[in-house]
């Protein structure tokens, strides 16, 4: 079993060239299904959750090869519109593959995605759009049977909660069915907006996305194309985050500053500086940071869930108070304990943390709870006193390409062993 070993206490300095998106990878390999004809897609992270996806493609019979940061699709050849039990317990997020399948095939079966280490990671917004597209939906034993006997035509859809991942499926639902769909209350992530620009570029017809109404017409069918995935912008903000925490000055190269609007307003409140042009991002970390009164967690173009370990990381050693709000999962604070075995002071109650700043962190042998807290320990070993062991590092492995080798371009000291 792999770990990562870090002797903390160094500054960070130097330049990061941010890897592509995960979470705009993982909706566009399962949009490829939907395309006519050869996909080429750059900047392609090297994840266990991209593998992952390449596996579920290559399981429904299309050909798909990943060579160095780029993921070439084939789905001429596709002959299942099954996604097995195994493939969605690897990755919940395979239910974005639900969308596409049905685009394609007119039929899916795939498991429950079922609970995961952040909660319930419930569905419900997902089957209620699909269904109002004509999509007949039967579960038995924890497996949902999807079939459209009438195919599947676009709707009006309003969702309660503009969940990322039911607005990528009733996105790629939408772009091949049968009229025209409406989407209001929808995810407004950049993520979102990359996945529209992919389909746009195959030829599908959608506009307002970014925005909390997206309309899309269904086209007969979509082509292919070369397609450049966009920054990780959790990613960016996982390094800017260790260096405000070790302390240093970086510039993060291929990174779109205006995605991390809400997170940049937060490392300004801690007394870091920066400065951004289109894509870079130089920061210099304060010394001492300053504790930020209070953070919630919010849908885009709020503070993202998904910054919210690494930030608490870095904020256990800044000056005063911080009261985090978790509005998002229900279950993410399970990093904390962590955090509190290398001398942080947090107290959780429900979703929310309060941290009081401490002096400084001492290393420890910490376990890997997710792929946030999974960084937020990484994040909390650069800036410890002494030597941090962390385990169960696959949940990082998930998220960043060859973390230990960026870092070390930087001046940390760590090493996987
Ligand atoms: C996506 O998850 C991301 N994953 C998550 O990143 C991210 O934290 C999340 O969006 C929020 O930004 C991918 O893109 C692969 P949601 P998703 O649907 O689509 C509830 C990471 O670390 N909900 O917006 O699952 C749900 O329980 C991952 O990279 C329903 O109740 O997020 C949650 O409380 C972690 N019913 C909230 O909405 C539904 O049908 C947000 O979920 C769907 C969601």
């Amino acid at each position: 079993m792999q770990k990562l070993v870090i002797q903390g206490g160094r500054h960070l300095e130097g330049e990061i060239i941010v890897q592509g998106a995960k979470n705009s990878a993982l909706p566009i390999a399962a949009a490829s299904l939907l395309c006519d004809g050869e996909i080429w897609l750059e900047n392609c992270p090297r994840l266990s959750d991209v593998y992952a996806a390449c596996r579920i493609l290559t399981n429904l019979g299309c050909r798909c090869r990943m060579q160095e940061h780029t993921v070439t699709v084939d789905a001429h050849g596709m002959d299942s519109s099954e996604i097995p039990e195994q493939f969605m317990c690897e990755m919940r997020s395979s239910i974005i593959f639900l969308g596409a399948v049905l685009g394609r095939m007119g039929t899916c079966t795939l498991g429950y995605p079922g609970g995961c280490e952040l909660g319930p990671r419930p569905i419900n917004l997902h089957l209620q759009a699909l269904r109002r597209m004509g999509v007949k939906i039967h579960e038995e034993n924890g497996i949902l049977h999807c079939t459209t006997p009438n195919g599947l035509h676009g709707a009006r859809i309003h969702l309660q909660f503009p969940s990322v991942g039911a607005t990528e499926n009733i996105l790629l639902a939408a772009v091949t069915a049968k009229g025209e769909t409406t989407i209001s209350n929808a995810a407004r992530e950049p993520e979102i907006i990359d996945l529209a620009r992919f389909l746009r570029a195959c030829g599908a017809q959608i506009a307002g996305e970014g925005t909390g109404t997206i309309v899309i017409r269904g086209v007969k069918q979509l082509h292919g194309c070369t397609y450049r995935i966009m920054p990780d912008r959790i990613v960016a903000a996982t390094w800017l985050a260790a260096a405000a925490a070790a302390g240093g000055e970086l510039s993060l190269r291929c990174v779109s500053a205006s995605d991390l609007e809400s997170i940049l307003a937060v490392f300004e409140e801690m007394n870091c500086r920066m400065s951004a042009s289109a894509d870079s991002i130089c920061f210099h970390a304060a010394a001492p940071l300053r504790a930020v009164r209070t953070l919630k967690t919010m849908p885009y173009p709020g503070f993202p869930t998904d910054a919210q370990a690494i930030l608490m990381a870095a904020l256990c050693c800044a000056a005063g108070t911080t009261v985090i709000e978790e509005t998002i999962f229900e279950n993410r604070f399970r990093h904390v304990d962590a955090l509190v075995k290398m001398g942080a002071d947090i107290r959780t109650a429900g979703r929310v943390a309060v941290i009081n700043g401490v002096r400084s962190l001492h290393g420890a042998a910490v376990e890997a709870t997710d792929l946030r807290g999974g960084a937020a320990m990484l994040i909390a070993g650069l800036c410890a006193a002494g030597e941090t062991i962390i385990t169960e590092i696959h949940h990082i492995d998930r998220g960043y390409d060859s973390p230990e080798q960026v870092l070390r371009s930087v001046g940390a000291e760590i090493i996987r062993v």
